[in-house]
Formats: C-alpha cells, structure tokens, sequence
C-alpha cells in the first residue's frame, strides 16, 4: 500500500473513531428521559431504595421552599445586625436547577441569579479572600432584620466597546462585557476587588463528586510537559467535611471541595441561614443535620437528562469537530466514577465534558479575585452536560460564562483565551456550516 493511500485511510478513519462514542446516557444509569420541567429534579431511575427516594424528595421540597420563620425552615435570626441574603431559597436563583437570569434589579426578584463577590486586597492564611467588614463575602439586598439599609450602590451594564471582530470567512461578530459600578462606605473603589457570578445551572452534581482524584490528577498537566499549551491545575481548599485539604469541584472557582460543602456555603452566603457546616458562634444552627442531609441527597441522587438527536448527522459531525479543535482537552468528555457510600453513583460511565481543572483563560475573563491557590485569571472548566437543556426548566434567557457575559454559545466559545486560545482560533477558521454543527452537537447535550 501506497503512504498515501494509507495517509488517506488514516484520515478517513480517525474522525469516524473519534465521533463513534455514543454519548446518550451522559448521566449513566443516572440519565433519564424525562424531557420537561422537572427535568433535572426528579430522583435518577436508579435509586430503587425507598428510603433514599424519600430523602431525595424531601430535599427537593426544602431546595424550592422560601426560607421563613413561618416555614420552619431558618431564619429565625432577626438580631441587631441581622444576616444578609440575596434570595430565600435556592430556587430563588436556580430556577427549576436550571441557570438563574442574569440580571441585577433593585429588588432582586425570583430567577434573578446574579452575584457580586467582594473582599479586600491579598488573601487570609487559608487562601481565602478577606471580607470586607461589615459587608462580608458579597453584596446583599436584602437582611433579615428591616432596619438594617444596604450599604452600598450597585449597578450593571454591559458594553460592546472594543469587542467587535470578523471571522476569517468575513462573518462579523459582536461580544459584551460587564460594567460593575458599586460603591462601599468607608472604602475607596480601589480597595475593594469584585467579581460577578451567575447561577450556573445544577446537573450531575452526585457524580461529579464521584470522580476519582487520581483521574482529575492525571488529566493535570502544571508544566505543560506534552506542549499543548493546556496545564490545568487541581485547586485545593479548606475541607470542612473531611478536615484538612480537599480537591475543589464546586463553584466556577471550584473553591468547595464536597456538594456538602457548597450546599452549606450557598445557604450560608447567599441565603443568611446557619447549617452544619457554616455556623454563627453563640448562635443556634437553623439547619438540623436531617434536613441538610436531604439537601444534598437531593443534588446527589437527581436524575440527568438524557442527550437528544444523536443520530443527527449536523450533531455527529460538531461532536467530531469538539474533538479534533481539542474542546475535550479540558471538556473531557468520558469519565468512569467511584463511590463507596452511595451505591447509585458507584462505577457510573458518564459524560459531564469537565476536567474539574483550573485553567488560565486569558485576559479577558479575568478579574483581581483571588481564591486560595486559583488566580483571577483561572476558572475551573464548565461541566457541558446540560447546556443545551437548562432553558427547557428555567425558561429564562439563557447565558453562559462565568459571569453571564455570553449571549450565545458563539458567543462563550469566542471568549476562550490563555490555554484554551488555540481551540478558539480553531473555532473561527471553522466554515459557518461547521460552527453552526459544532453547537449543535453542544445543544444536543
Ligand atoms: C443568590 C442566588 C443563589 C442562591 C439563593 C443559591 N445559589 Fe447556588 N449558586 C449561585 C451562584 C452565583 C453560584 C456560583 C458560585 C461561584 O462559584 O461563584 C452557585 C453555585 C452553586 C453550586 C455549584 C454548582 C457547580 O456546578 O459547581 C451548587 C451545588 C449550588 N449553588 C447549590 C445551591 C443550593 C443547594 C442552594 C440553596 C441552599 C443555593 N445554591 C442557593 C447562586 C445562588
Ligand atoms: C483550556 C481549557 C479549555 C478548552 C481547550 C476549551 N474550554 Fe470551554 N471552558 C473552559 C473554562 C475554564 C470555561 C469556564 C470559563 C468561564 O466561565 O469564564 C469554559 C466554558 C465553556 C462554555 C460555557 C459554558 C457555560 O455554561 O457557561 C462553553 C460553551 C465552552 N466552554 C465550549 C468550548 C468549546 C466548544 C471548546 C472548543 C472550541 C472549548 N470550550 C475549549 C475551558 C476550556
């Protein structure tokens, strides 16, 4: 045989083995085929113990109530200083566990997910941000006591100055970033470093955690030893499940290492409600350990969506190209879990597009904020499994990247810069026909 005819054969077949995978069951036996609404709540069908389909659904009743007094839920804290919270429970921001709006109102309304972290310059021993005092980890609306008035101006808009650009094949394109304006008593704006969050949407959260470390660590690459440009570091944090350090995962900074850990962290933070992970000293905890439990239970154990239109030929042919522009470097897309206290999550072939890895993405998603061992240039890549189905449960427009600045997925993939450059420009050399196929296969997830 001819070099060439083999060179041929070679490339004929490389792409047909890269895009043979079928990626349906992203969940393993986790997915599930209930397409509406409920989509990304309902127990995974494989959670045949009825105590634990129990727990899951008591979670799901505490994750959409309102955290009152009347309800029982937290929140009998209505002291002196009172506690500050942005929404009264997690639905508040995680529309039906989908993403929030990415909007700042005056009064913050239901599925408005937006979040404003906030501290001081340099980091305590931890690695932590430092508070601003008085204020805490980020800008509230709201305290459950009345008399408590916000300290601070906030307000958001968006400019497209300098963010115009042309494809090679002349398509023209137009981003957007955010203009944060906000000022803290007592500080000057110099002192203060921010950052903007949006509420990502919650999927898979179980068997996320359930992916070995030894895998993440593998898939590290500090140095760069294989020259592609791509490092990817592990962060590690305070564990305050285990003790001592934990491999981060949650949090677009992946700054808490267990969905324990965040749970606590989001009713704490975002919502002024002490649990067992997160207390007031010399204040009772509002959360019982039963409860919290089936908050987490609840994340853990929800089913995952199903991959829609495999067979597609568009979407066959843009999850070929999401591996050839080298996407799956940092999405990887096939990972096999291990988990020894939940049978369900144990041993799962799953397709969550994450390396859990903290990758420097350039300049332009950059902020100042710190957290422990993350610059502000790094972010923990975004798990795709999901994207093109959290606007079926939320119904709110939806947005991508950190801090919601993407309009489109276009729009997101554009944005990609540091390590992730190549795989950008790879994407704007693309025809329009394999763009328009490489988001496809993206919605089909
Ligand atoms: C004020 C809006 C808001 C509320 C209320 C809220 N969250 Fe979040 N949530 C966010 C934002 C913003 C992030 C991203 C945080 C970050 O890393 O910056 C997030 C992140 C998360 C994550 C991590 C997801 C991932 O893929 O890494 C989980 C899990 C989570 N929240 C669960 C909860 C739970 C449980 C509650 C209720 C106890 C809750 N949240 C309440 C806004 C909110
Ligand atoms: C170097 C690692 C890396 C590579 C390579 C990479 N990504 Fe990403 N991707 C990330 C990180 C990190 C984020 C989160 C950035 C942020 O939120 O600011 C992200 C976010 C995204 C998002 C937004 C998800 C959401 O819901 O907000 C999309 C879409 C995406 N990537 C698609 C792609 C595609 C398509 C490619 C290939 C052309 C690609 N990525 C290549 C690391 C990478």
């Amino acid at each position: 045989m001819s070099n060439l005819l083999k060179l041929f054969i070679l490339f004929l077949l490389v792409p047909l083995h890269l895009s043979a995978q079928d990626l349906t069951q992203l969940g393993g036996d986790l997915t599930t085929t209930i397409t509406g609404h409920n989509g990304l709540q309902v127990a995974a069908p494989n959670v045949d113990d009825e105590i634990r389909r129990i727990k899951q659904l008591e979670g799901f009743q505490d994750f959409h109530r309102i955290h009152t007094k009347k309800s029982g839920l937290g929140v009998k804290v209505e002291g002196k200083k009172g506690r500050r919270f942005a929404h009264k429970g997690c639905a508040g921001c995680h529309v039906q566990n989908g993403k929030g709006r990415v909007r700042l109102t005056r009064g913050q309304k239901r599925k408005d997910g937006m979040v404003v972290k906030v501290s001081l310059r340099g980091l305590q021993d931890s690695g932590a941000p430092i508070n601003v005092p008085g204020i805490g980890e980020q800008l509230q609306r709201h305290n459950t006591n009345r008399n408590i008035k916000k300290k601070h101006r906030l307000r958001l808009r968006w400019t497209s100055a300098g963010l115009k650009g042309t494809y090679p094949d002349g398509t023209k394109y137009r981003l957007r970033r955010p203009l944060l304006t906000f000022r803290i008593k007592g500080y000057a704006r110099s002192e203060i470093i921010s950052s903007l969050r949006m509420t990502p949407g919650l999927n898979g959260l179980g068997l996320l955690e359930a992916i070995p470390e030894h895998v993440i660590l593998s898939w590290s690459d500090p140095e760069d030893s294989n020259n592609d440009g791509i490092s990817g570091v592990p962060q590690y944090t305070p564990d305050r499940v285990n003790g001592g350090l934990g491999l981060g995962r949650f949090g677009f900074k992946a700054s808490n290492p267990t969905l324990a850990q965040q749970t606590g962290a989001a009713s704490f933070f975002d919502m002024g409600v002490t649990n067992p992970l997160f207390t007031v000293e010399g204040e009772e905890i509002e959360t019982s350990e039963e409860n919290f439990e089936k908050l987490v239970i609840y994340q853990a154990l929800a089913g995952v969506p199903i991959a829609r239109n495999q067979d597609n030929l568009k979407v066959i042919r843009g999850k070929e190209l999401f591996q050839t522009l080298g996407c799956d470097d940092c999405h990887k897309m096939t990972v096999t879990t291990e988990d020894s206290e939940n049978p369900e999550l144990d041993g799962q072939t799953i397709h969550p597009f994450t390396d859990l890895l903290m990758h420097d993405m350039g300049d332009g998603l950059a902020d100042e904020r710190a957290e422990f061992s993350a610059s502000g240039r790094e972010w923990k890549t975004t798990p795709l499994w999901g994207i093109g189905f959290f606007e079926t449960v939320s119904h709110v427009k939806q947005n991508y990247l950190h801090d919601g600045r993407a309009r489109t997925i276009e729009e997101a993939i554009l944005w990609h810069g540091g390590e992730a450059e190549a795989a950008q420009d790879a994407f704007k050399n693309l025809s329009k026909a394999d763009r328009k196929a490489l988001i496809k296969f993206l919605k089909s997830l």
